[in-house]
């Protein structure tokens, strides 16, 4: 069951804004995460790819897999995603609390502006640390739990205490809050190594 949390696809005019780069700019976001040759992203709540197009930049060599639920967004990503990417960038329609990709497979799993939306957040960090290798990355970007400009009504945002808190509920270590954006947190944390 889904709620009334979720984006709505008809404005996806607000995911392909260029102006959205100066307060969530994808290189900068790249750039603090520091990891090293990594193989396969997975990308949890793709919407239209703003950011899986220029991590792909970043390491072409990789696979980006973008992941959504609303079939509105994965087709638009099929339909619009440039043809440099094929093959760099693979459209995953996931479901709620899982998405359709082999355990340990993933360097860095990323969700952006997308935890406010989740059902059952918890689970779906679950299902994030199946994906990802010993030693991967998770990162989590949402809105702070405050007035902003734009963005959800604060009354449904997830502050970023209680993000950290569900990362070290399932079992992440080296949580970590950069203090990077300024309408957004970004978490951090890795899955230990055996
Ligand atoms: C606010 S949009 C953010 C899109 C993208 N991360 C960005 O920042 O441009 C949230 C996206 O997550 C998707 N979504 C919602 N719940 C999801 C879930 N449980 N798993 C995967 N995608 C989900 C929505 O369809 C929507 O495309």
């Amino acid at each position: 069951m889904t709620t009334g949390k979720k984006f709505n696809p008809k404005k996806i005019h607000k995911l392909t804004d260029p102006e959205r780069k100066a307060f969530q700019d994808p290189d900068l976001i790249w750039d603090t995460l520091d990891l090293t040759a990594p193989e396969v992203l997975i990308d949890i709540g793709a919407g239209a790819g703003f950011f899986a197009m220029p991590f792909s930049d970043k390491i072409p060599e990789a696979t980006v897999y973008a992941c959504d639920t609303a079939p509105e967004l994965t087709g638009w990503m099929e339909e619009n995603i440039p043809a440099t990417y094929e093959g760099r960038i693979r459209v995953i329609r996931s479901e709620e609390n899982s998405v359709p990709l082999a355990s340990g497979i993933a360097d860095l799993v990323y969700m952006i502006n997308l935890h406010h939306e989740l059902d059952v957040p918890l689970t779906m960090l679950e299902e994030n640390w199946r994906l990802l290798k010993p030693g991967g990355c998770i990162l989590i970007i949402d809105w702070k739990k405050e007035e902003t400009p734009m963005g959800p009504p604060v009354s449904i945002r997830i502050a970023q205490k209680t993000v950290s808190e569900q990362l070290q509920q399932t079992d992440f270590q080296m949580v970590t809050e950069h203090d990077l954006l300024e309408y957004h947190y970004f978490v951090t944390a890795r899955k230990p190594r055996p």
